[in-house]
């Protein structure tokens, strides 16, 4: 595996694997990689020839009160766990090389970024098209995979990637659970053996509200009965928890038999979780 982190280089290796006729597939993250992250990578390997993967921790995507100093930064286990994954090229840019002074770019994708987190995150899912767009055409994949656990991210990239003819494929790729049902992700590493505990309730109220749907039941009803559990089971504050059509991301209150999501958000002592259920 190549490590880059200047773009020169990366265009000198992307055009060799053209020249090679390869298909290419980019996994994009800010790192702190796990078997969530690998599902990725594993999906890229079978859907393209070769693979490159980002790490990059993007700024513009953290609100001012959020976390991005305490961000875990792991590159060097990170780089060892895409070694054994044969990933081709880790694209590793440096901040300055992705917003060199005077950048003054911004991106907003309207649309399915509307509520959920883009309303408990501003600006969040600009920063997010933002650096991904910048990501496509520094990569120029022909396939770029996302994971479903960030499934309102997914819908905004899908809808950006349309819009402004990148002309690539969008795969999303299933959540990737722990045994307990929790579903992995890089914030995981905040919460105390407690919180992890109690951070249960999360994938459980999905669980239950989503059978709950199934059989008929009133979908408000469902999705506060969902809140009051995840509070009483230790969450100190619940953004959302809501059914949304799976492609607009427009909330349901009927569920009407076409494919829809339960989406979530909570935040548990200092971590905020996001999580969500296929219906
Ligand atoms: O999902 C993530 O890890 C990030 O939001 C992404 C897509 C890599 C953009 O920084």
């Amino acid at each position: 595996m190549q490590t880059i982190n200047r773009l020169d280089s990366l265009r000198d290796n992307i055009a060799a694997l053209r020249a090679e006729n390869k298909r290419i597939a980019l996994v994009p993250t800010m790192g702190a990689l796990h078997a969530g992250h690998m599902a990725l990578v594993e999906a890229a390997k079978k859907s393209a020839d070769a693979v490159v993967v980002s790490i990059f921790v993007n700024p513009t995507q953290f609100g001012p009160n959020e976390d991005l100093d305490a961000y875990p930064r792991t590159l060097e286990s990170d780089s060892a766990m895409l070694v054994d994954a044969v990933a081709d090229v880790l694209w590793a840019p440096h901040a300055a090389t992705v917003y060199p002074q005077g950048f003054a770019t911004k991106i907003q994708v309207g649309g399915p970024s509307e509520g959920y987190d883009g309303a408990a995150r501003p600006g969040h899912f600009d920063g997010v098209a933002l650096v991904v767009a910048k990501l496509f055409n520094q990569v120029q994949p022909d396939v770029a995979l996302f994971g479903e656990k960030d499934f309102q991210q997914l819908a905004v990239i899908r809808q950006m990637a349309k819009d402004l003819d990148f002309g690539l494929e969008i795969m999303g790729i299933p959540i990737v659970r722990d045994a307990d049902g929790l579903a992995l992700s890089s914030r995981n590493s905040y919460l105390s053996a407690n919180e992890r505990q109690a951070a249960l309730a999360l994938p459980t109220a999905l669980e239950k509200a989503a059978g709950n749907i199934r059989a008929g039941d009133d979908i408000s009803s469902i999705t506060q009965a969902a809140s009051v559990g995840m509070l009483a089971a230790g969450f100190g504050r619940v953004d959302y928890f809501a059914l949304v059509d799976a492609v607009t991301l427009e909330p349901l209150l009927v569920y009407d038999g076409r494919p829809a999501r339960l989406l979530a958000a909570a935040k548990i002592g200092k971590t905020r979780l996001i999580d969500n259920l296929a219906i």
